[in-house]
């Protein structure tokens, strides 16, 4: 206990300084749709683009939706970009980008429906969701050639992107502003019922559709297993997933840092919890935080923990390297602290369940049973295309084997030698591997 308590005074100073970030929390209450359209062409080049960004920071953070570093990167890279708004049923005001299909934009009509899967119509919608500590920026910031969103859409697609409520795109609620707990209280369960459903509907509703392509990133996953799992209505609406670094079970590996994390992870959400402390921001303050209680004990050394963790964040990478540094931190987000406790409960029982309040009361009033219920799979009949890296952080690759075996209907999976989670966004081999791959699949897709 007195080490946590020692880790949360380093780590105060960080959360005051996200409090002062949270700006665009608004109360002008803004509604489901449409901000803005672009689909102009932009002069700017990519650079161009990231240092307009970082100029306007300061004022972009009072400014409405209307800008930011994705819709910058898309506009810089010369394609069209829109903003949606997406409310879920609990309040939350989502920002959704899209690089919408020319063929749907040629007379910028969009009533005029193009045909899906004809030569030079449209190949399908798709929706990419980001993974733990990210944005939709992760699908574009490896610019044009190789960032997920800019090949999806050269190869014909409608290309969606979501932001998970908490994020720096959605930190907005009709009841609760981000300073009031009550606007953390989530965790990827509520990410998959309450986001990924919401979105979802507006998706198939905007385009005309029955059903969409998925692509999720680590915690992309998780959370759709659990919307697919517990509302299973929504697995006809989903043709085929690719789940690239996919977090489902957890805790199976021999890793002892994983193994402290878990550990510690009832003190962690104690203490959090007692301190007021809902957010967590992925900076240098929070890592050395999560660093020294999960290097603690019997863990190995001190800097073989800091480098897995900055592996855990992507700041290992070597292309991540390459960008600007300015751009990698406008990538990243905070989560709540029930996001990363829930994952932490994961690796403790082995299961991929329910958020468990240690709490008879809490648990029977929530769940109407002592345990926290687990995630059925067998519910997700939706095929999936599974890629995994072997040097993952925090699953081990006998927790994917359990995953390809639990879920009913997998496709193809392959496990990736030396890939870390962030290879799927950074790996200089990543369209080759992966994002090739992936398109191939949904191209040969037919109802
Ligand atoms: C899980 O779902 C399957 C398919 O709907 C069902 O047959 C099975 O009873 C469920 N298992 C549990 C533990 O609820």
């Amino acid at each position: 206990m007195k080490v946590i308590l020692q880790l949360v005074l380093i780590v105060m100073p960080s959360f005051i300084r996200s409090e002062a970030i949270d700006v665009t929390a608004g109360r002008s209450g803004t509604g489901t749709g449409k901000v803005i359209v672009s689909n102009r062409k932009s002069s700017n080049g990519l650079s161009m683009g990231i240092k307009n960004f970082e100029r306007d920071a300061g004022r972009q953070r009072f400014a409405s939706y209307e800008r930011d570093l994705v819709i910058d990167t898309i506009e810089a890279a010369d394609y069209p970009a829109e903003i949606h708004v997406v409310t879920t049923k609990d309040g939350y005001i989502l920002k959704l980008h899209r690089i919408p299909d020319p063929a749907l934009l040629k007379d910028t009509d969009y009533s005029e429906e193009q045909p899906l899967n004809e030569p030079g119509g449209c190949q399908g919608v798709v929706l990419l969701m980001h993974g733990l500590f990210s944005t939709a920026a992760d699908f574009v910031v490896t610019g044009p050639e190789s960032g997920l969103a800019f090949v999806l859409a050269d190869a014909g697609f409608d290309v969606w992107m979501g932001n998970a409520r908490g994020t720096r795109f959605s930190r907005k609620n009709l009841n609760h502003t981000p300073k009031e707990a009550a606007f953390w209280d989530f965790s990827w369960h509520e990410i998959g019922i309450g986001d990924l459903s919401a979105i979802i509907d507006y998706m198939l509703r905007q385009t005309n559709q029955q059903s969409l392509f998925y692509v999720g990133h680590n915690q992309g996953i998780t959370a759709l297993l659990v919307l697919l799992s517990e509302k299973p209505r929504y697995n006809r609406k989903i043709s085929i997933a690719a789940g690239m670094a996919p977090v489902a079970y957890l805790g199976s590996g021999n890793n002892e840092i994983v193994k402290n994390l878990a550990k510690f992870n009832d003190q962690l959400w104690k203490t959090l919890n007692t301190l007021n402390i809902f957010e967590l921001t992925p900076t240098e303050n929070v890592l050395q935080f999560l660093g020294n209680i999960i290097c603690s004990g019997e863990a190995p050394t001190q800097t073989v923990c800091s480098d897995l963790l900055a592996e855990m964040f992507g700041y290992s990478s070597d292309q991540a390297k390459l960008l600007l540094p300015g751009m990698l931190d406008n990538a990243l987000s905070g989560i709540s602290t029930k996001q990363l406790v829930h994952y932490g409960q994961l690796i403790q029982s082995r299961k991929l369940q329910q958020f468990d309040y240690k709490n008879f009361l809490t648990n029977m009033q929530r769940y109407k049973q002592v345990k926290a219920p687990e995630y059925n799979l067998s519910k997700v009949t939706v095929p999936f295309l599974l890629f995994s890296g072997s040097r993952e952080f925090f699953t081990s690759s006998a927790d994917f084997q359990k995953l390809v075996k639990n879920l009913p209907n997998v496709e193809s999976q392959s496990e990736l030698p030396g890939w870390g989670h962030m290879d799927f966004i950074y790996n200089a081999q990543v369209y080759l591997k992966v994002y090739s791959r992936i398109i191939e699949v949904m191209q040969n897709f037919t109802t």
